[in-house]
């Protein structure tokens, strides 16, 4: 690799000649500030935040985008560069609703951060501020165009995800960022994955909160409240409380919910365990009896949008489980209701998810039963989460370690765990699939090709009792693109099983995840680092496989009969329908 040397205020660095000022500055321990930039999805030198002096250069560069020179001299603290990034920070707050109490990212506002970090005590371009939208239509996703800094972000984001919904309106002093058209979220093609708002500097996008839906049945002594957390949460939340990445919080989570008074504290791993049971069984039944194959994977909303707006021919592939959270919604609602004796009527299910998408996906007509009742009444992400821990006054990193209610519903294996990360459920539905077929306990269960993050398309072949198995894992939808067309294309091999995850690195990078600060994602792999802790937790659980949660057979045993069969379809299962992209009258 050819080497450039340079010196960055007044420390030499030796850096990969692809390097940009701002990668060789970070070698050399010198921190730029930056807006626009976000490794990995935008390197656009918008912004101009990360102005910086080169020696010998007529104007000053922006460090984002500036590509190192042998022997370049770079000066990223001169008065005239502080003078500059302070008047450029002053311009973008003067069009900016400056309303950091009330905002939703106070505290972790990337803004907020620079105005402090570069001392902003006044505006001095105040004026006309620029024509903007407020859209909360959609289920999953707000966006308030007077919080945007036209950085790009978002634009960008969506665009890695392959989808494109977002763009840059209008021109000049007009210019705000929306689908096109001008439609609300609620209208557009959107996936609601919500990766534009992990991407978002600023308060600009966020999820459409529903935490105080939940204080008020909390409160209300006539509702019975049962929450539920995914996997992925436990590996993310701790870092709103400031801990480091990826540790696992697990104990201390459930510790927290108990504390804001719910009445029932369940594990959506549980869900997760089911999944695989009813998932399992519909793949070989397809295998034995000719059915469509490769069947996908149908735990990720935000993937089954995606199908159901740009592949709509894949949904015959599609298995036709619901997601964990939304079978244990289902069964909280029938199989607990009716064991505790309490009115479905009065149950309120709280899901809390790393997801964005789950909140629209739970308000789909095919997830409620023929009374009306909801499998899942209020979807959180675990960032309302963690806002309601803060709100509550409970001491986060002080918990003592708890798990969820150990009744009915209460056991969770391994495999539940490693759903919250890209190649999770292939694997947890390996571990069970192979000992069907193979009629025995198999002591090799871990099925490493299909796990990390360096691929986004990861691929495994296995012979199990002489029947082979060619199986993909595609995580984020430009993932999932690339994997379809290939499929449709006739280039891709005969797989009988695919999983797909709408969010690049699954789950713990999900859209309700917290968010990183963009300098912190210069360092680290967010998706590995996250991976780690349920690869972890897996290791620790007594039982590794799906197939082996006790409780699960119970609940076949007492109440569903056979896995597929009549009830279990009722319950744990649901169909698709293809979606217009934009419909013509839109347009006009
Ligand atoms: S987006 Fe940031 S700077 Fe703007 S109001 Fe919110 S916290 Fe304040
Ligand atoms: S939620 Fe996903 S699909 Fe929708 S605009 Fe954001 S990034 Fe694009
Ligand atoms: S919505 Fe957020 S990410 Fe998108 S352009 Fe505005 S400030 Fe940037
Ligand atoms: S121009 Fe470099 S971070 Fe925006």
């Amino acid at each position: 690799m050819s080497m450039v040397n340079l010196t960055i205020d007044g420390v030499s660095v030796s850096v990969p000649a692809t390097y940009t000022v701002l990668e060789a500055a970070r070698k050399a321990g010198v921190k730029i500030p930056t807006l626009c930039y976000l490794k990995g999805v935008n390197v656009a030198g918008a912004c101009r935040v990360c102005l910086v002096e080169i020696e010998k250069a007529r104007a000053l560069a922006a460090a984002c985008v500036m590509p190192v020179s042998e022997g370049m001299v770079v000066h990223t603290n001169s008065p005239k560069v502080r003078a500059t990034r302070k008047s450029t920070l002053e311009m973008i707050l003067s069009d900016h609703n400056r309303d950091c109490l009330s905002c939703i990212r106070n505290r972790n506002c990337e803004l907020q951060t620079l105005a402090d970090e570069y001392s902003i005590r006044k505006i001095t371009f105040e004026g006309e501020k620029s024509p903007s939208v407020y859209d909360d239509k959609s289920f999953s996703i707000v966006r308030d165009g007077s919080k945007c800094i036209k950085c790009g972000r978002c634009v960008a984001a969506c665009n890695k995800q392959s989808i494109g919904v977002l763009s840059f309106l209008n021109r000049g002093f007009s210019t705000s960022i929306g689908p096109a058209y001008d439609v609300s979220m609620a209208d557009a093609p959107c996936i609601y994955c919500g990766q534009c708002i992990i991407a978002c500097p600023v308060g600009a996008l966020h999820e459409k909160e529903e935490s105080e839906k939940v204080w008020d049945a909390i409160q209300d002594p006539t509702k019975h409240v049962v929450m539920q957390v995914a996997p992925a949460v436990r590996a993310a939340i701790g870092e709103e409380f400031g801990l480091p990445y990826g540790t696992r919080v697990t104990g201390k989570l459930f510790a927290a919910m108990r504390r804001l008074g719910v009445d029932k504290l369940y594990d959506t791993n549980f869900g997760a365990d089911l999944t695989i049971i009813e998932e399992g069984n519909e793949l070989l039944n397809r295998i034995n009896n000719g059915g469509v194959l490769p069947m996908i994977t149908s735990c990720s909303p935000g993937w089954i949008r995606f199908c159901e707006f740009y592949y709509p021919e894949f949904i015959p592939n599609l298995s036709s489980c619901k997601s964990p959270h939304q079978m244990e919604g289902a069964l909280i609602k029938s199989y607990y209701a009716e064991k505790k004796g309490i009115d479905p009527q009065t149950i309120v299910t709280v899901s809390v998810m790393p997801c964005t998408s789950k909140k629209t996906e739970a308000s789909r007509e095919q997830h409620q039963n023929t009374d009306g009742l909801r499998d899942v009444d209020i979807v959180l992400t675990t960032r309302e989460l963690a806002r309601m821990i803060r709100e509550a006054g409970i001491d986060f990193c002080n918990l003592p370690d708890e798990g969820p209610d150990m009744d009915l519903m209460g056991e969770y294996t391994g495999a539940g765990v490693i759903f919250g990360a890209t190649g999770g459920v292939m694997e947890a539905a390996l571990r069970t699939v192979a000992d069907i077929l193979e009629d025995k306990d198999l002591p090799t269960f871990e099925y490493k090709s299909v796990r990390g993050v360096a691929a986004g398309i990861k691929e495994a072949e296995l012979t199990l009792n002489g029947k082979q198995i060619r199986v993909a894992v595609a995580h984020s939808t430009a993932s999932a693109r690339k994997l379809l067309d290939s499929i449709r294309e006739g280039t891709a091999p005969s797989y009988t099983f695919i999983e797909i995850m709408g969010c690049d690195g699954g789950c713990v990078c999900g859209g309700g995840q917290p968010q990183v600060p963009a300098q912190d994602l210069m360092d680290i792999d967010i998706r590995a680092e996250r991976a780690k802790a349920l690869y972890e937790e897996d290791t620790v659980m007594p039982e590794r496989k799906s197939h082996k949660n006790a409780e699960i057979m119970k609940l076949y045993k007492d109440y569903l009969g056979e896995p597929n069969g009549h009830l279990a379809h009722e319950l744990l299962h649901t169909h698709y329908s293809p979606r217009e992209i934009y419909p013509d009258s839109l347009a006009e």
